[in-house]
């Protein structure tokens, strides 16, 4: 019989199992969502800790340590000190002895023994969180910023194979290296998307030729072709140019990595 789609039809046992399943799933489910399995989920720190989170901020603690990824590079990571102390006692002990003499780089604070004490209650709270992983929040090399800028840029307005070829010699001869779209380059190096319109084609012409030597600016030999290659990638980063210099200005600006934004032990 063609065209009639037989029904499903499942015996008991079948039905049984299935229907296990689905309320198997469910409660996995619930329990995943609920149990908080990676830890989001903690008791409110203490009155004590909590003072003690307020001197590790007021004195400025944090532009030195690190706790959970967030915070300075002067001195050792502070998440999981109470860890590496053993017991409160030692934590105790360790925490006077290096805020009072403090040490030929870390300042010594004039706190009292209870602020010291609130303070080892939150390095003791704060061990419990989980473990801290120090951040390294490095900017990526500017021109490195000015090549992924480039590459996504060209998904947009795609280069001609003549620019490409410009891309390429660009890279080969490290103009990017030194020519950067911010003004802050090597040398002070003219910014690349804004050559083409600055210089004519003469100009550009006896600058790569001749170079500047008093200035950085080393010769280039290229053929008549690869000329007109670069040319036409220089056509194209002007085009782009105010974009690129807007993306170039944030990108960097991001990836200065932002102290600003709060985590979430900062808040609860
Ligand atoms: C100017 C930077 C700076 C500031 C500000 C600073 N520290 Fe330090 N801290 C250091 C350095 C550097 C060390 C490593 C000790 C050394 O080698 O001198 C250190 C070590 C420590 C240690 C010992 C860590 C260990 O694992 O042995 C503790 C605890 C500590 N600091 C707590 C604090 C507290 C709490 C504050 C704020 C009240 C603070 N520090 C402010 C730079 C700083
Ligand atoms: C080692 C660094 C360096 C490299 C590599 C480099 N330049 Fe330069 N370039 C300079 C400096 C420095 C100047 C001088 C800026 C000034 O006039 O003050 C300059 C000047 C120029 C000028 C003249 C700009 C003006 O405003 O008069 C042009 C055009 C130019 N470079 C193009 C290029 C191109 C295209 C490449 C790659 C094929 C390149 N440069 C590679 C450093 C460099």
């Amino acid at each position: 019989m063609l065209g009639s789609a037989r029904p499903l039809t499942l015996d008991p046992r079948s039905r049984r199992l299935l229907l296990a399943m689905l309320v198997g799933a469910f409660c996995l489910q619930t329990w995943l969502i609920y149990s908080d399995p990676i830890g989001r989920e903690h008791p409110p720190l203490s009155a004590a800790a909590t003072r003690g989170r307020a001197l590790y901020h007021s004195h400025n603690c944090q532009s030195c340590h690190q706790i959970f990824g967030f915070g300075g590079f002067l001195g050792p990571d502070l998440t999981n000190l109470a860890r590496r102390r053993g017991d409160t006692e030692s934590l105790a002990r360790d925490l006077t002895q290096i805020l009072t003499t403090g040490s030929e780089r870390m300042p010594a604070f004039k706190l009292s023994d209870g602020e010291r004490s609130d303070l080892a209650s939150f390095f003791t709270e704060l061990d419990r969180l989980g473990v801290g992983q120090v951040r390294i929040t490095e900017t990526p090399p500017a021109k490195d910023i000015f090549k992924t800028l480039i590459a996504e840029y060209a998904q947009h307005d795609p280069l001609t194979p003549e620019a490409a070829e410009g891309l390429w010699l660009v890279e080969q001869a490290g103009c990017i290296n030194c020519h950067l779209p911010n003004g802050r380059s090597t040398f002070a190096a003219t910014d690349l998307t804004k050559l083409h319109s600055q210089l004519s084609e003469d100009q550009l012409r006896s600058v790569l030729t001749e170079g500047i030597p008093e200035k950085g600016m080393p010769a280039m030999k290229l053929q008549p072709t690869q000329f007109e290659s670069l040319l036409a990638f220089l056509a194209w980063l002007d085009r782009q140019g105010p974009d690129l210099r807007q993306g170039f200005h944030d990108a960097e600006n991001a990836s200065g990595g932002s102290l600003l934004d709060l985590p979430w032990f900062e808040y609860r």
